[in-house]
């Protein structure tokens, strides 16, 4: 996804005898797009394939997920810090938003990972909140930090640990893939020089998964797999997820939100230009800390704060993780704003006229635009401040008597 890589050993030919202490290794081809598009070649000491059980599972909340009968068009506010759940980096995950294009969850695990788990309806990006850790996966050790950025490729068997076995992550579900935005790439696939990262902000797989019966167990080995809407769990006899070697350009990587180049400009760019990652039918942008719009000539002066808009085709909800996000109040850390198409918004009253002046803002969050509407989930209303849509109205209604 973001470069050719090689790690461990493998043979000098795609499709050719690989021998490890004298028992060949069984190629797996990890293609994407049918045959046609990225790829990676895996060694596995045995058969991805000698599973000798299948059976269902449900993780309410998760899959199967409750999308709202009836949504009335409003601007929404979901509490995520109000979400209390148990479980792993799988049981503890919530689906809040989905569309046909993308699922946008949080996930708050407070136990070590008791499950291995593939989604193999599309890659995921996980944003850590807090917490760091290590992706353990068939590509080997990913360690990550808190306000990376992880991302997952379709049908990769891993499990995420966090530090302490605690954490807080945002997490999207791709229906298909998420990668670095066409128009970052020259005509060679190069990460180009007007991206807003290179490709040393990309961290990968550092070392080769090995067996450890103490970590992994004595077997069998449950793999949970996500298709179609439904979960299912394969069991393996023997540890299915060791390799010796893989070469390609699909694997898991990470990056941090803090080394995202942002732009800034004399007069406000509009917030996609803070462009991260993209999947079909939607993008994920990154606001960091950055210097504000500073146009100013014969006494007029650039309005860093977002203007009101109506993006007419975009669904758009942001995920704030610190720092004064300079167009909303009433939003705290770890809140989802969704503000849909089809109604028009803008920052709240007061805080448009405040934002003039300001050279430089601390906020830290990450947004998703979608082409397609968004619908809650039964557990995102669950948690969700009714009343958001009206707080621009009531927030005048609060200046005007400050005011008298
Ligand atoms: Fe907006």
């Amino acid at each position: 996804m973001i470069h050719y890589h090689r790690l461990g050993h493998v043979p000098p030919k795609h499709h050719v005898t690989h021998y490890v202490d004298g028992k060949l290794m069984m190629e797996q081809c990890m293609t994407r797009v049918g045959f046609d598009s990225t790829y990676s070649i895996l060694y596995f000491k045995v058969p991805p394939t000698d599973e000798f059980s299948v059976r269902a599972m449900e993780l309410p909340g998760f899959c199967p997920i409750q999308p709202l009968d009836r949504q009335l068009l409003h601007r929404r506010h979901i509490k995520t810090q109000d979400l209390k759940v148990e479980g792993d980096f799988l049981t503890a995950r919530r689906t809040l938003l989905m569309n046909a294009d993308v699922r946008v969850g949080v996930c708050k695990p407070n136990r070590p990972a008791q499950h291995w788990f593939s989604n193999g309806e599309g890659d995921e990006c996980w944003f850590a909140y807090s917490g760091g850790g290590t992706v353990e996966s068939v590509y080997g050790l990913l360690p990550f930090r808190q306000h990376d950025y992880v991302i997952v490729p379709k049908g990769t068997p891993y499990r995420l640990h966090p530090d302490g076995n605690v954490g807080t992550f945002l997490v999207f579900e791709s229906d298909t893939y998420i990668d670095v935005p066409r128009q970052f790439r020259n005509e060679s696939g190069q990460i180009a020089m007007h991206a807003p990262y290179c490709h040393r902000d990309f961290r990968i797989p550092t070392e080769m998964l090995r067996y450890d019966a103490a970590r992994h167990g004595a077997g069998p080995f449950p793999l949970v797999v996500k298709h179609a809407n439904q979960l299912s769990v394969h069991e393996f006899k023997h540890f299915p997820w060791e390799l010796v070697g893989w070469d390609g350009l699909v694997y898991p990587v990470a990056f941090n939100i803090h080394d995202y180049q942002p732009r800034t400009a004399t007069i406000h760019l509009p917030p996609t230009t803070h462009i991260t990652f993209a999947g079909r039918g939607f993008i994920i942008c990154s606001f960091v800390p950055r210097k504000v719009d500073y146009y100013e000539k014969d006494g007029v002066k650039a309005i860093p704060c977002p203007y009101g808009h109506a993006s007419v085709d975009c669904d758009e909800i942001l995920y704030y993780v610190a720092g004064n996000f300079t167009s909303r109040k009433g939003i705290e850390s770890e809140s989802i704003s969704l503000h849909p198409m089809g109604v028009p918004h803008g920052p709240h009253p007061g805080t448009y006229e405040k934002s003039v002046g300001h050279d430089r803002t601390a906020e830290l969050a990450v947004m998703c635009d979608t082409f397609k509407p968004l619908l809650l989930t039964s557990v995102a209303s669950s948690i969700e401040d009714k009343d958001y849509h009206y707080t621009w109205v009531k927030r005048e209604n609060e200046a005007m008597e400050t005011s008298k």
